[in-house]
């Protein structure tokens, strides 16, 4: 096939998917033309969520080896767009030049407001999906709708209702064969896979614990002039609606690994937690320690902690015990009964996952295959993390299929500037927070 008719066939495929695109596709495995919507083989990235780990991730699309552009950005503001903006364009390094020359995002293709994401996500082939967690459910949902591959951060809902969409689209996902990639980036670390390898080496596992505990994160004030939802939006750690609270936010990551190494997810939760330190009204709503007991369907049973209290243990792992020995993930180490070190992972040869993830979803849309289905895996950990968060608030055992099929959803009516955000503070300021054995988990 000469360049001309290679090029006038792989535009008339793009055509033709574009007539399909929002009916439900069962594609035959996509030959590299569906990929692409320009006229050369330019694989088009649109960033919503410009904030630190949009900006990471962006730059780690553009180093992936991989003929990538960034073509579109959208935020819910302006001066979190511009400030990423500039630092995608200002590392001098010769990677950070290398990623340069590949940002074409002119005015007409920033977008700020509350649906800049829908005309991002229209310009690209891949999106990278990385605003708070709460909007993810209705970004992909868009994204699959418009038939585009997707990198999509951790978590993915912060409520059972926003599974339950991220379940939906990710069905649909499968069958259009979009390549969906989560942010757990411990699947994509050499350690956690040589382990994962070597987990039966263990026998079964018949517990597990999980630590997410240090000292917490930044708050983001209240200014002068701002909206409810501005404020809400900024300051976005500290809202169950956005965030999920940090049990769902960071801890998710040693809950995934858990999930993953036990092939399936907890069928029961019940624990304790609350505020000690971290109860000023900048602190919204969320605690600042869980401890959960989670239980698998063969009752194995997996104590999960975390904390954000500074001056204490600081310590971010996971433990399995086996009938044969355990797998100490952080040491990268497996141990029999005895105590004898049986396996040590060389830290000589870790990689950088964030780096990886990017690395493999873009090798894979390159050569046209549909390789990456994590969208179900992502749902089933953010779940987990709800479960336990279900758990602590109420105090209740709580089960996983009442939980999941809950309908709860903490989210707005109205996403707008002006709109009544879904929780308020009191007169003195301060939002209301759980009270177990008060507190209703539905
Ligand atoms: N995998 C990891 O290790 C890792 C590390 C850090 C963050 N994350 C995840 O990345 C996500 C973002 O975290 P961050 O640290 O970058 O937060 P951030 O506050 O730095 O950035 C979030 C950005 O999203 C924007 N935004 C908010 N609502 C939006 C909307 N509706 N439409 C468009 N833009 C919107 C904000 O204005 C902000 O610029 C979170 O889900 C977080 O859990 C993952």
């Amino acid at each position: 096939m000469t360049n001309n008719a290679s090029h006038n066939s792989r535009r008339q495929f793009v055509k033709q998917g574009s007539l399909l695109a929002g009916a439900l596709i069962t594609a035959p495995l996509l030959s590299r033309a569906n990929f692409f919507s320009g006229s050369d083989d330019v694989i088009k990235v649109a960033l919503v969520g410009c904030g630190g780990r949009g900006t990471g991730a962006a730059m780690q699309a553009l180093l992936s080896k991989q003929n990538v552009k960034l073509v579109a950005m959208a935020d819910a503001f302006r001066d979190n767009l511009d400030k990423c903006y500039k630092n995608l364009n200002s590392d001098e390094s010769a990677e950070g030049m290398a990623a340069k020359s590949r940002i074409d995002v002119p005015e007409e293709r920033k977008f700020t407001g509350f649906d800049g994401y829908l005309k991002a996500i229209a310009l690209a082939d891949v999106v990278i999906l990385a605003t708070p967690p709460g909007f993810r459910p209705m970004h992909f949902e868009e994204a699959v709708k418009q038939n585009k591959h997707i990198f999509m951060e951790k978590p993915v809902a912060t409520d059972p209702a926003g599974i339950q969409r991220v379940l939906a689209a990710a069905a649909i996902a499968r069958q259009k064969k979009l390549n969906v990639v989560v942010g757990l980036q411990r699947h994509y670390q050499n350690s956690y896979r040589e382990l994962f390898q070597r987990k039966d080496m263990i026998g079964d596992i018949t517990s597990a614990q999980a630590w997410w505990n240090n000292d917490g994160v930044w708050v983001r004030p209240r200014k002068a002039g701002q909206t409810e939802m501005e404020y809400q939006m900024r300051n976005w750690y500290y809202f169950v609606w956005l965030c999920g609270d940090h049990i769902t936010e960071q801890h998710i990551h040693n809950l995934d690994v858990i999930n993953w190494f036990k092939g399936g997810h907890p069928v029961k939760a019940q624990g304790m937690g609350g505020r000690q330190v971290r109860n000023g009204k900048e602190n919204g709503e969320i605690f600042d320690h869980h401890f959960v007991e989670f239980e698998y369907a063969d009752g194995s049973i997996l104590n999960s902690q975390c904390r954000h209290i500074p001056g204490t243990m600081s310590k971010v792992d996971e433990l399995f015990v086996g009938t044969k020995g355990k797998i100490m993930c952080g040491a990268g180490r497996i141990t029999d009964a005895s105590g004898k070190t049986i396996y040590q992972y060389d830290r000589s040869k870790e990689n950088n996952p964030y780096q990886t993830e990017h690395d493999e979803l873009f090798a894979a849309i390159a050569k046209g295959e549909y390789k990456f289905a994590d969208a179900e895996n992502g749902a089933h950990s953010s779940m987990t993390s709800i479960l336990g968060r279900m758990a602590t608030y109420s105090g209740q055992v709580v089960d996983w299929n009442k939980a999941i099929n809950s309908g709860l959803d903490l989210h707005p009516k109205v996403y707008d500037w002006n709109a009544t955000p879904p929780v308020l503070p009191n007169a003195d300021g301060f939002y209301p927070v759980a009270v177990p054995g008060v507190t209703k988990y539905v």
